[in-house]
């Protein structure tokens, strides 16, 4: 009775972002700065939708904890991993700085804690679950001791793209100077409804676990790709400047041009990397077939597609583009039996396709090649669920339901 009374308890959830200018190398590993900096659309948690891409995290305290303990996707996983002490230990840290030594503060920092942490996405699978989960974990923790203000630089410290799904909208995640990291942090460029026609989908083509995950890659790609070093030196300055510019001004032809360029550097770079690393397989290149076909027909750019470290494609079009866009996937990759569950996400509209369409651009049809589309819309940064029923962790500190 006594852990029931004295747990604190906070519910966080948090986005997932997709890169358009892409981050792949750090010049420091154990703080996590980059070589170069980024850009990211946060993508919409949601909540409205059945399906949604986004992490929740329960965050407890309670001086009866012996140990720090952690589920994911309600399996008990170590706690002692560094990014997630590293993400503790700094929250704690600005929580002490804040309170000063005030003995008669709420929540000792002495405490031991219990996290749980759900994805409703495939993790692993080059669709940000890190990101998502990082800043969600540090959005519970900051609440759970009272600390506000600047945390992408704590974020940043469990995932470095974690520090972007800190913010809403578009964000940009300045690489920093100082050899502590301090200005190595995101800004919001613009809020997500600064560009209401934007919208996203994610074609799934696979949950498998990634082969190369983006922390071992980037390190071998540091360490042997020079393309990647002229990247980092020459190309992505530009490239931050002007997509800045695309944002602000919402043209979606030069946004869209940069973000397939972006994407398609980032994959060259591990091409680069020695051994070559691959992300991409052979139903994310039709895909990349696909939509330059698609924008052919139309004669400028509708879509644009980019990818991480994983095969599944996000592709960014205005609004008007979306009905036949999804007509255009659903042709090209028929789905096999689950056609009721491959459109999810935020309704989609039916389009009758014109016939020189289909003849220009669905060529040579893969059917099950894709297993879902997720349709979304650039949306707001980490969220307080105030409602206690949704605590994924118990008065007791426990899991209070699977995943
Ligand atoms: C390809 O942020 O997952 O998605 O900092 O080692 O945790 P660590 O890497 P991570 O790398 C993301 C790489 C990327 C590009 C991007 O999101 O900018």
């Amino acid at each position: 009775m006594a852990a029931e009374r004295g747990t604190a308890r906070v519910t966080c959830t948090a986005p997932v972002n997709i890169a358009v200018i892409k981050y792949w190398g750090k010049r420091d590993t154990d703080l996590i700065l980059p070589i170069n900096s980024s850009l990211s659309v946060t993508l919409h948690q949601d909540q409205c939708h059945p399906i949604q891409l986004r992490t929740t995290t329960t965050a407890a305290a309670c001086r009866d904890f012996t140990e720090d303990r952690l589920w994911l996707n309600g399996e008990e996983v170590d706690a002692g991993q560094p990014r997630l002490q590293a993400c503790l230990r700094e929250v704690r840290r600005l929580a002490r700085k804040r309170r000063g030594d005030d003995a008669a503060a709420p929540l000792s920092l002495s405490y031991k804690v219990h996290v749980a942490s759900e994805n409703n996405f495939p993790t692993a699978a080059g669709l940000a679950s890190s990101a998502a989960g990082y800043a969600c974990l540090v959005s519970a923790l900051a609440r759970l001791y009272g600390v506000e203000g600047e945390l992408s630089e704590v974020a940043r410290r469990g995932s470095g793209s974690a520090c972007r799904s800190m913010l809403g909208g578009f964000v940009q995640w300045h690489r920093g100077e100082r050899p502590d990291g301090r200005d190595s942090v995101a800004q919001q460029l613009a809020p997500e409804t600064h560009w209401p026609e934007l919208s996203v989908l994610v074609l799934v083509v696979s949950g498998e676990k990634k082969a190369v995950g983006s922390t071992a890659g980037m390190q071998t790609s540091v360490d042997t790709s020079p393309l990647l070093k002229y990247r980092a030196e020459v190309v992505v300055p530009e490239r931050m400047t002007r997509m800045a510019r695309c944002i602000q001004d919402r043209d979606f032809e030069a946004f869209g041009q940069l973000t397939m360029q972006d994407s398609n550097q980032f994959h060259a770079t591990c091409l680069d990397t020695f051994p070559p690393i691959f992300y991409l397989n052979d139903i994310s290149q039709r895909i990349i077939a696909l939509a330059h076909r698609f924008n052919a027909h139309h004669g400028r750019t509708k879509v644009a597609y980019t990818f991480d470290a994983g095969p599944n494609a996000v592709i960014f079009m205005l609004e008007d583009t979306v009905d036949e866009f999804v007509e255009v996937v659903r042709r090209s990759f028929p789905p096999n039996s689950n056609g009721d569950q491959f459109l999810r996400g935020r309704p989609v509209g039916t389009a009758v396709l014109p016939e020189e369409l289909v003849s220009a651009v669905v060529v040579d049809p893969v059917p099950g090649a894709i297993r879902y589309i997720l349709h979304t819309k650039p949306g707001p940064g980490p969220q307080l669920l105030d409602d206690p029923s949704q605590h994924l962790l118990g008065p007791d500190g426990l899991p209070c339901r699977s995943a």
